[in-house]
């Protein structure tokens, strides 16, 4: 469970404040797809920064897992981050000097796991978003799909509860999109947890729940009734229906 209450964030520079979180609060049960969608500029990527503790904030709460992240060390923080979370970006993020399988390796060299775990990780990673055979290429060697499905197996190889995701198909054509989100729905059903901010209303529409954020604000925010994993719902019987 990640829940958020009343987070306010502020950007300050010499000129100008900037209210990028104000008042802001959100859960998101274990189990969850959420789709984040906001018009640009409102908050979404700074929601998913403090959310995955990249980024801190001003007032309020943030509990993740059942660990107030408030007062936290540094350390501490990067330790819950590296084992509870995985990022995916909208420009991949991929280290350019590095082959594919050490990519992956990336996160997993942060934690006291042994090289053969870790090789078995880095493989089946590969191996769920279909590049197992590419593992030694380097990173320009591939599409842009293709690298994003790089990153999925980075951001997942050290089995985190939360997968966020920053508009992962912002810079990619819309067959590939859907590849990736194929993906994210795989992973979600395998029980990882999803918070994907996207432009796209296509994709929104595949997640279990939707959430807009203006202004800083989840608009029209409810508190969940039951920390209950939601149940999918059924998809549309067939195109064109209503109703
Ligand atoms: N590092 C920063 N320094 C100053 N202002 C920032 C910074 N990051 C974001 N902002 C501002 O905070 C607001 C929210 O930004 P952001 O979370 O990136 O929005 P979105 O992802 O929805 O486009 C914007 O007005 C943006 O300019
Ligand atoms: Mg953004």
């Amino acid at each position: 469970m990640l829940v958020m209450r009343h987070i306010s964030k502020v950007f300050r520079t010499d000129l100008i404040e900037t209210h990028a979180l104000r008042d802001f609060s959100l859960e998101v049960a274990e189990g969850d797809f959420v789709a984040v969608t906001g018009p640009s500029g409102s908050g979404k990527t700074t929601f998913l920064n403090v959310a995955g503790l990249l980024e801190g904030f001003d007032t309020g709460s943030y509990s993740l897992d059942g660990v107030d992240t408030s007062g936290l060390s540094d350390d501490a923080r990067s330790r819950l981050r590296n084992e509870k979370i995985g990022f995916i970006f909208q420009s991949f993020n991929l280290i350019p000097d590095l082959d594919i399988f050490d990519n992956v390796d990336v996160p997993l060299r942060y934690r006291r796991m042994k090289t053969a775990e870790r090789r078995e990780r880095i493989t089946s990673a590969l191996d769920l978003v279909g590049l197992a055979s590419r593992a030694h290429h380097l990173p320009s060697q591939l599409s842009g799909g293709q690298q994003q499905r790089v990153a999925i197996a980075r951001a997942i190889a050290g089995d985190p509860k939360f997968l966020l995701a920053d508009e992962p198909t912002g810079n990619l054509d819309s067959l590939m999109a859907r590849q990736v989100m194929d993906l994210l729905e795989q992973i979600n059903e395998m029980g990882t947890t999803i918070v994907l901010v996207t432009h796209d209303p296509e994709l929104a529409r595949r997640a279990q729940r939707n959430v807009q954020i203006i202004d800083g604000q989840v608009s029209d925010y409810r508190p969940y009734e039951s920390h209950v994993r939601p149940v999918r719902e059924a998809a549309p019987q067939a195109a064109g229906a209503t109703t």
